[in-house]
């Protein structure tokens, strides 16, 4: 059944497994706000080969540690809100050659790149609603390079405006379970 095959490289799943252990232990509800395992195996294929990442929605980190530990030329670009307690924490589970490539930059979505920049794979993960969700596509549309891709997360009933925007958007793609993926047409 493909819907269960999760392919995680050693790295990747040796962290996740550890941040996991760490967030019991101190009894840290990060555990709970990460793509799960399986859209992380997914995220992590379509990111092969592209090194330009941003990552809308930081969370504790563990999507973007993931990234950068998956493709040691990638470079990850996280933005978040809000400082969270405990980000630190999970940045001590990551080796210093993947950890110099991930940036944290604490900004809201909907502000875009604060200079101009380029990426070739774009994940919205953080505020689902309207119309947040449209403002940060709009917002980082324009650094998307010819044939990268935009992934939202959190395609689901219990947040209908991410999967609204994708309509009004027009945007053509494939959903996979909650994730939906688009790839912005070449120039
Ligand atoms: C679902 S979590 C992100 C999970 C993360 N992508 C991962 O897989 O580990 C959503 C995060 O988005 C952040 N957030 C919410 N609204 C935001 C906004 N407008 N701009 C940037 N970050 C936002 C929240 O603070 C929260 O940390």
């Amino acid at each position: 059944m493909t819907a269960l095959r999760v392919r995680l490289p050693p790295r990747v799943l040796l962290f996740r497994l550890r941040a996991i252990a760490l967030a019991r232990r101190t009894a840290d509800r990060s555990r709970r706000s990460p793509l799960s395992i399986w859209r992380l195996s997914r995220l992590l294929a379509f990111a092969r080969g592209r090194d330009r990442i941003v990552e809308l929605g930081t969370a504790a980190g563990w999507t973007a540690y993931s990234l950068a530990l998956a493709n040691s030329r990638a470079r990850v670009t996280t933005y978040d809100r809000e400082p969270r307690a405990g980000r630190d924490r999970y940045r001590r589970l990551v080796p210093a050659r993947a950890l110099e490539r991930v940036e944290l930059v604490l900004r809201r979505g909907e502000e875009g790149p604060e200079q101009p920049t380029s990426c070739d794979l774009l994940l919205i993960d953080a505020d689902h609603w309207h119309p947040a969700v449209r403002e940060m596509f709009d917002a980082w549309y324009g650094s998307v390079v010819p044939g990268g891709l935009v992934i939202f997360d959190d395609v689901a009933p219990e947040f209908p405006d991410v999967a609204q925007t994708i309509a009004d958007l027009g945007l053509s793609g494939k959903r996979l379970g909650r994730l939906f993926v688009h790839q912005k047409p070449a120039a």
